[in-house]
């Protein structure tokens, strides 16, 4: 693992906005796998002012939230359109479908579409349990695309987000790790002293399913950018 410790959140966001204009510059990048949460805000941000030529590029999401339309202003389609889609122009998009009634037909169409477009460059949060995607502790390092339950602690996490937490949805459609780490290249993002147990236990842990971002040590092409809240318990 490659890792980059910037001073703070917006310097390290600014570098990986870089990263990826220098990265898609090429034109070898075909498909990007991107990310929610509060952790690549700024990233975007970089993004929608530096404006990236992405026409050519699909997008496929990590996660949706079960039960929410796409419209629904917590789901994570409307979080992406409001953050990047209404600014930048994509060629294609693709998330899971939140109200999806057959849930086995919405991942076995999840697994095709990331079987057409084998993402490049994905982009990855983590939890504070140590989560990617919404792959929560005990998932299987070769999973696909699953229906999930949520921890009691991603559901207090993800809480600020709602007006209380009986409406933060339980359930989620998120890609496994298995095709996580299918991906070409792997951009983890972390900052703030909340990530830093998860991180450490990322980058000096044992393998292990109980921290799901520990299978990213398999990976041969992983960068992580942290700001230094979130690299302050490394010791390596
Ligand atoms: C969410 C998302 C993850 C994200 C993580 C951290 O539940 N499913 O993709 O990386 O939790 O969120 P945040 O960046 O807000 O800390």
């Amino acid at each position: 693992m490659n890792i980059i410790i910037s001073k703070t959140k917006d310097e390290a966001s600014k570098k990986v906005a870089e990263l990826f204009a220098s990265d898609i510059s090429g034109g070898v990048i075909k498909t990007v796998g991107l990310a929610t949460g509060s952790t690549p805000l700024d990233f975007y941000k970089y993004l929608r002012a530096a404006q990236p030529d992405c026409q050519a590029i699909t997008t496929v999401n990590l996660d949706e939230y079960v039960g929410l339309a796409a419209n629904h202003d917590q789901s994570y389609s409307y979080f992406m359109h409001e953050h990047l889609f209404k600014d930048v122009a994509f060629a294609k998009h693709y998330l899971p479908d939140g109200l999806a009634t057959d849930s086995a037909a919405e991942c076995a169409r999840y697994d095709e579409v990331l079987a057409e477009n084998p993402i490049d460059w994905q982009l990855l949060g983590i939890g504070g349990n140590g989560h990617i995607g919404f792959n929560e502790p005990g998932a299987a390092f070769d999973g696909k695309t699953q229906r999930v339950q949520l921890t009691e602690a991603t559901l207090a996490a993800n809480a600020r987000f709602f007006d209380s937490i009986e409406e933060v949805p339980t359930e989620a459609y998120s890609m496994g790790i298995g095709s996580i780490l299918n991906s070409e290249k792997i951009v983890l993002l972390a900052f703030g002293e909340e990530k830093a147990a998860a991180i450490k236990a990322m980058i000096e842990g044992p393998m292990t399913n109980e921290v799901p971002a520990t299978a990213l040590q398999n990976h041969a092409n992983v960068t992580v950018f942290l700001d230094e809240a979130a690299a302050s318990l490394l010791t390596k």
